[in-house]
Formats: C-alpha cells, sequence, structure tokens
C-alpha cells in the first residue's frame, strides 16, 4: 500500500508533491511502477487525500491491480485506512508492504532484496542505509549532551514489510495510546514485534524538501531502475 494523501507542505510546490513531474513521469507514478513491475505484488492500495482530483490522471490508476482509497489526518491514519481495504482482499497472515509515495527511486533489486529476506526469516522488515553524519545528542536549549554511536544507527526507508494482520493491529494499538507512529516499524517495536533490517539503496531518498526533487529526477536517470 501506499501512503499518498500528504500535502507536502515542506516542498513548498502549488501543488501535493507527489504529482510533481519528475523525468516526465509525476512523482507517483515512478513509485506505482516501481511497485506494479514486482509480480508478487498482488493489489496496490494508495490513500489519497479527498480532495485529490490528480490521482485518476495516473497512467497507473487504470491498472487493475491499483485502488483508490481516502487517506486520514497523519500518515499512520492513512496506512490504517488502506490496511482496512488490504485485508478485505487477503487473509490476516498475507504480506504487505507500505511504500510511502515520495519515494520514487526504489529500485527492482532493492525491492526483491526485501521481499526476499521477509519470506526467509519470516519476520517483519524495513529498507535502511546507514548514517553519514556524526550524530549529537541535545538538550532543550540546543547544547550538546552526548555523541551517539552512528555505527549503532540506521536511517529507515520504505518500503516495510509485514504480516497484515499483525501490523494492523500493532499500528491501532500504538495509536490508542498516542504513540508518535511515524513508520510502519515503530508500531511493531511497540507492539514488541521483532523488526529486521536489510541493506537499502542510498537512491531511495523521500523527497521532501525542494532540493530533494532534482536529486531524484538525477537518480531517476541515472541509476537503474
Ligand atoms: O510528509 P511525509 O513526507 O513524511 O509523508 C510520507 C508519506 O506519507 C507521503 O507519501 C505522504 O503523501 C504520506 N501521507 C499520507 N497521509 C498523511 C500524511 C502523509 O498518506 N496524512
Amino acid at each position: 500500500m501506499v501512503p499518498a494523501a500528504g500535502t507536502g507542505v515542506r516542498l513548498g510546490a502549488d501543488i501535493p508533491k507527489q504529482y510533481l513531474t519528475l523525468a516526465g513521469l509525476p512523482m507517483i507514478e515512478h513509485t506505482l511502477r516501481a511497485l506494479l513491475a514486482n509480480d508478487q505484488i498482488r493489489a496496490v492500495v494508495v490513500a489519497v487525500d479527498p480532495a485529490d482530483t490528480l490521482i485518476d490522471t495516473l497512467p497507473s490508476a487504470t491498472d487493475r491491480r491499483v485502488i483508490i482509497v481516502h487517506g486520514g489526518q497523519e500518515r499512520s491514519h492513512s496506512v490504517l485506512a488502506a490496511l482496512d481495504t488490504v485485508a478485505e482482499l487477503g487473509k490476516s497472515g498475507d504480506w504487505v508492504l507500505v511504500h510511502d509515495a515520495a519515494r520514487p527511486c526504489l529500485p527492482r533489486s532493492a525491492l526483491d532484496r526485501l521481499i526476499a529476506a521477509a519470506r526467509s526469516s519470516n519476520t517483519g522488515s524495513i529498507l535502511v542505509s546507514p548514517v553519514d553524519d556524526t550524530l549529537k545528542q541535545v538538550n532543550a536549549e540546543g547544547e550538546v549532551i552526548a555523541t551517539v554511536d552512528r555505527e549503532a544507527m540506521r536511517r529507515a526507508q520504505t518500503p516495510q514489510m509485514f504480516p497484515l494482520g499483525v501490523l494492523r493491529a500493532s499500528i491501532a494499538e500504538a495509536l490508542a495510546a498516542h504513540y508518535s507512529v511515524t513508520d510502519e516499524a515503530s508500531a511493531m517495536e511497540f507492539a514488541g514485534h521483532p523488526v529486521a533490517t536489510v541493506p537499502g539503496p542510498r537512491c531511495n531518498i523521500k523527497v521532501t524538501v525542494a532540493e530533494d526533487v532534482a536529486l531524484a529526477e538525477w537518480y531517476l536517470t541515472t541509476t537503474e531502475r
């Protein structure tokens, strides 16, 4: 499933960021094609803003495997809404991948690696990348308290892949406890489930601010899909 109900305010464009044109196609069209190219994916449920009028204009919107639903106020609400539809399509033990619309540069090989790792270990799994910068923990005044060991740190990417029933229950449990669910793995951790990591590629960036648009376009035109 693809959460795509955000407005992308940090990017400052006049349309939601997932519809910005990158290398000749809307960002989200690249994202959908990366998923639809994988024949292990039976359906792609996309959560959009109820006022979204652009989703139906995408070439992939006519694909029989694509289902559009309405998202919610926060990303986690959008994920939960889409998981309700995923649940109608399958069984609780089926696997589901959650992948941000704003990550259009996912290579086929990374998706294959993630799916293979989750299936073979039978453990929920996420793509991650290393941390390049030295990390500082600061207090409320912004003064450095400590240097965090970056070797033990990872940046969480998407897709993230979990058994459907466990993921739904974990997100519901975390939201009910007002826990901040910024990715699916955080809800799984909250509910006490293990999450394995799979090395993700550097190109799998989340387009967030204006300069990311140029970088994503560069990745889309120079790296192998
Ligand atoms: O805002 P951010 O870049 O963290 O959003 C990550 C993804 O979650 C984006 O694809 C965005 O469209 C989606 N989202 C959503 N529903 C929201 C907020 C964000 O589906 N209410």
